[in-house]
Parts: C-alpha cells; sequence; structure tokens
C-alpha cells in the first residue's frame, strides 16, 4: 500500500450535462427563512445552494434513462413501457403483480384503502409520515414494534430498523390477528436515520406473522440501499450479489409499496407490487378511480420507461457502494469534528442529532426545525427536519407527539452532488456547530391539518 491506504469510493460515472448553482449572500439568506416562516419547504429552490432537502425525485438519471424517455409510448392503454416495467419489477422485487402509481403515496393510499378496516391495527418498524396518515384515514392505528435502539441517537446497532419481535407478539396477543390485516416492513427505515433490517429478521417476521396469517406489506421505497446493508453486515450474505439479496429479501412479503423516486433514479413515478391476485384484482380496479389507467397509474409512459431502466441501474454493484460510500464519507467528516450524528450513517441521508447539538432549546421550541434553518442561514444549504413537526399529533389526544429522535436530515439525491459539495456540507456544519449556544428556538405560527411540516410555519421565539 502507498501512502494513501485505500482506495476511495469514485462516482462510477462523469458528468455530461450540468446545472449552475446560485450562491447567495447572508443577508438574502436572512431574507429568504423568513419569508419562509423558517421552514425549508418553503423555500424557493432557486434561492438554494446543495439541496439537500431529500432524495425524492431528486436523482440524476442516467443517458441511458434519457434515451429511455424518447421511447415513451404515451398510448391511454397498454403502453409497452408499462410491460417493460413490469418484466423488471418481475426480474428485481420477484412480485408477480404490477400497479404503477404516480408515485409511493398512491401506492399507500390503495393497500391502505382495500386492507384496513376501521378499528384495525397497522404495526410498523417504525412510522413514516404519509404512510401512517394513510392508514389513519382508511381507520387503522399505527403501532410502532421497531426495536428500541432505533429511538437512540447513539446506538451502534447495525441492523437498527429491526423488528421488535415480542413487540409484535404482544400486539397480536392484545388485540387478536383478525384486528392486524398487514404489518408494515420498510426497509431502510427513513425516520429512525435510514437503518436497515436485517434479512435475518425479516425471516423471522415471516415465520410470526404466518402463523397467524398476517400479511407483511414492505415499503421497498430504499429496499436496494437495504440490501447493501445486508451485504456488507451480515455474514453470509457477503458473497451474494445486491440482486440476490433484494429478490431474497422481498420473497419474505406478500408485497410492496414503492416511491420509484428514491432507489429508482427517477424523478417521478411509483408502483404497488402484490403477490395475491384476489387483492391485485381489487388495486387494479380501484387504480382506475385514484390514479389512471392500470398500465400508467398516472404516469407518462416515459416515465414508466425511466423508471424500468433506473431498476437496473440500482441494483448495480459500483453504483450502491458509491451510492452509501458518499454519505459515509460525510459522516465520518462530521464524526472527526465531533458533531453529534445517528450513528451508525445510515443509506440515504446524515441526521444530526438536534437534541444533543441544540441542548438548550427545548423539544417545543422545535430544535430541528431551528437548526435547518440555521444551516440554511449560514451556507444555502437545505437540509429537513425530522423530528417533533414531522411527528405530527396524536389523532386521539390532539397533542403533539414528542419523538425520541429530533433530527435534522441532510439527504443526497443520488448521483447529483460532487465531493467537494461533501466538503462545504460539512463545513457549514461545523460553523453553525461553533455557534450553537447563540442559537435561539421557534415558536409555530400556523399549522396545517395534515402532514404539518410541510406547510407550517415558524417565527424566531
Ligand atoms: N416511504 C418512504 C420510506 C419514504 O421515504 C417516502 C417518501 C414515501 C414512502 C412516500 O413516497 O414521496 O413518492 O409519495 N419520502 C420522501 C422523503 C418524501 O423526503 O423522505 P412518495
Amino acid at each position: 500500500m502507498g501512502k494513501l491506504e485505500r482506495r476511495s469510493w469514485a462516482e462510477p460515472f462523469k458528468i455530461k450535462v450540468v446545472e449552475p448553482l446560485k450562491i447567495t449572500t447572508r443577508e438574502e439568506r436572512l431574507k429568504a427563512i423568513r419569508e419562509a416562516g423558517y421552514n425549508t419547504f418553503l423555500l424557493k429552490s432557486e434561492d438554494v445552494y446543495i439541496d439537500l432537502l431529500t432524495d425524492s425525485g431528486t436523482n440524476a438519471m442516467s443517458d441511458n434513462q434519457w434515451a429511455g424517455m424518447m421511447l415513451g409510448d404515451e398510448a391511454y392503454a397498454g403502453s409497452k413501457n408499462f410491460y417493460h416495467l413490469e418484466e423488471n419489477v418481475h426480474k428485481y422485487y420477484g412480485y408477480k403483480y404490477l400497479v404503477p402509481t404516480h408515485q409511493g403515496r398512491g401506492a399507500e393510499h390503495i393497500i391502505s384503502k382495500l386492507l384496513i378496516k376501521p378499528g384495525d391495527f397497522v404495526p410498523g418498524n417504525m412510522y413514516f409520515t404519509t404512510t401512517r396518515l394513510h392508514q389513519e384515514l382508511a381507520g387503522g392505528t399505527f403501532v410502532d414494534v421497531i426495536i428500541d435502539e432505533a429511538h437512540d441517537s447513539q446506538s451502534l446497532h447495525p441492523f437498527k430498523g429491526n423488528v421488535d419481535l415480542q413487540k409484535l407478539e404482544s400486539l397480536i396477543k392484545k388485540v387478536g390477528e383478525k384486528k392486524i390485516p398487514y404489518i408494515a416492513v420498510a426497509a431502510t427505515v427513513n425516520m429512525a436515520g435510514g437503518q436497515p433490517i436485517s434479512m435475518e429478521n425479516i425471516r423471522q417476521v415471516r415465520a410470526l406473522t404466518a402463523k397467524h396469517n398476517i400479511k407483511i406489506i414492505l415499503d421497498a421505497t430504499r429496499a436496494v440501499e437495504n440490501a447493501y446493508f445486508i451485504k456488507t453486515r451480515e455474514k453470509e450474505y457477503e458473497k451474494k450479489s445486491i440482486a440476490e439479496i433484494l429478490k431474497e429479501f422481498c420473497s419474505y412479503s406478500d408485497g410492496a409499496t414503492m416511491s420509484g423516486k428514491k432507489d429508482l433514479l427517477v424523478n417521478i413515478g411509483g408502483f404497488l407490487a402484490l403477490n395475491d391476485n384476489d387483492v391485485f384484482e381489487e388495486a387494479r380496479n380501484m387504480v382506475v378511480v385514484y390514479e389512471g389507467l392500470h398500465t400508467y397509474g398516472g404516469l407518462a409512459g416515459r416515465d414508466m420507461e425511466a423508471m424500468a431502466r433506473g431498476l437496473e441501474e440500482a441494483v448495480h454493484e459500483d453504483h450502491i457502494r458509491a451510492r452509501i460510500g458518499q454519505i459515509e464519507y460525510v459522516g465520518e467528516k462530521l464524526l472527526s469534528i465531533g458533531v453529534p450524528i445517528v450513528q451508525p450513517v445510515g443509506g440515504h441521508a446524515i441526521f444530526l442529532d438536534a437534541k444533543r447539538f441544540l441542548p438548550h432549546i427545548p423539544q417545543i421550541q422545535f430544535p430541528a426545525q431551528t437548526l435547518a434553518a440555521e444551516l440554511y442561514i449560514d451556507s444555502g444549504i437545505r437540509a429537513m427536519e425530522r423530528g417533533i413537526v414531522s411527528a405530527g399529533r396524536s389523532k386521539e389526544t390532539g397533542d403533539h407527539y414528542y419523538p425520541k429522535l429530533e433530527l435534522v436530515r441532510l439527504t443526497f439525491p443520488r448521483r447529483v452532488y460532487t465531493q467537494a459539495h461533501c466538503d462545504v456540507t460539512a463545513e457549514s456544519v461545523e460553523a453553525v456547530y461553533e455557534l450553537r449556544n447563540k442559537i435561539t428556538g421557534l415558536k409555530m405560527v400556523y399549522e396545517p391539518k395534515y402532514l404539518r411540516f410541510f406547510q407550517a410555519r415558524f417565527e424566531k421565539m
């Protein structure tokens, strides 16, 4: 080995098209964030320098995907791009039937309406905002059955996304299997910090749910990233390909909801995939009401083609290694300067631990919301709150949920930013960290009814 100990992860692509970024002044950013009610969702993208709001729909497509866009078959019915997508979903995820939807929440809407009856319970490995809301709108109650380590930002458990089998079993005992139509299993778990679930755990969940006739509906949005963690952390999978791991993982579930805007490297798209013919028939009928005909589900033919092609690219070993390598690079940088983040570093984002970053700001003054705004003011980098604002209110009591995790997510779009952008990001976080004692909290001055984090407004205390 030479002086540099190991080969770095490097992007397995070169850049063909560039999109200029705008750099603003601090005064301009102060004005912009005030006008946005200290909510990074309400900023204009034009006023953002490095956009780490989300990895959803913000990916860079390949030349192969763009070429596929030109082959869009925009027929109302039976588009050839639908059949290509169906073939690839079957090939890589293994499910028999496909219902395309405009994005993930379209699939969540349909499966929730179809399987949940009022009074039912839906266990899951931590909530996700839109997923839980659709379960609630269908009359269900979400029950968190993730392992305790997931709620602890400092636990180094390698699979913090695992389902706690005892929690699941005691729920089954308490409410009865008939009141649990399915368990919603997410891979990876977004709200826990992009944390994976192990193959061993999903197998155990399958064994337990099979005894009780409970379905498993996988949230496969970032299942490719989950497969990478299985490969690197679960010994028996070290030599298996990402594609093999992905397919085996999905084989333990009965169906999946998918936001193609993440793993699948597109700007729009999603699907519901199923193995049960009866549920499929109903879903295929319902999609016509809410999304579009069952061979396009709210998507243009070209979007389905881009997703079908993205699906193949997503499981390339060098792609996924560089994808997660980039996140790990930023994580190591931040840890080396002592910034509190969720560990281990997850698949799609770095999560700053706002409770430890701003310990003087009580949770009801929205420390994560505050920190995201401060980061924007410092450098124009846009992050997202994942704490008390995102958690919303209990539908029974109307009180805020007070989640243990009060986080700011720095989410990396796939194939978009360079290592120098990563360095600038770490430098900005460091600058805010150095001045953290001077930062004051926020009060909420406008709160929408559903998914309040998207549109809520705040003022400085
Ligand atoms: N499930 C997970 C795990 C997600 O992260 C998302 C979206 C969805 C479902 C819903 O999919 O947006 O296509 O309707 N997450 C985005 C994010 C919005 O920023 O994490 P969608």
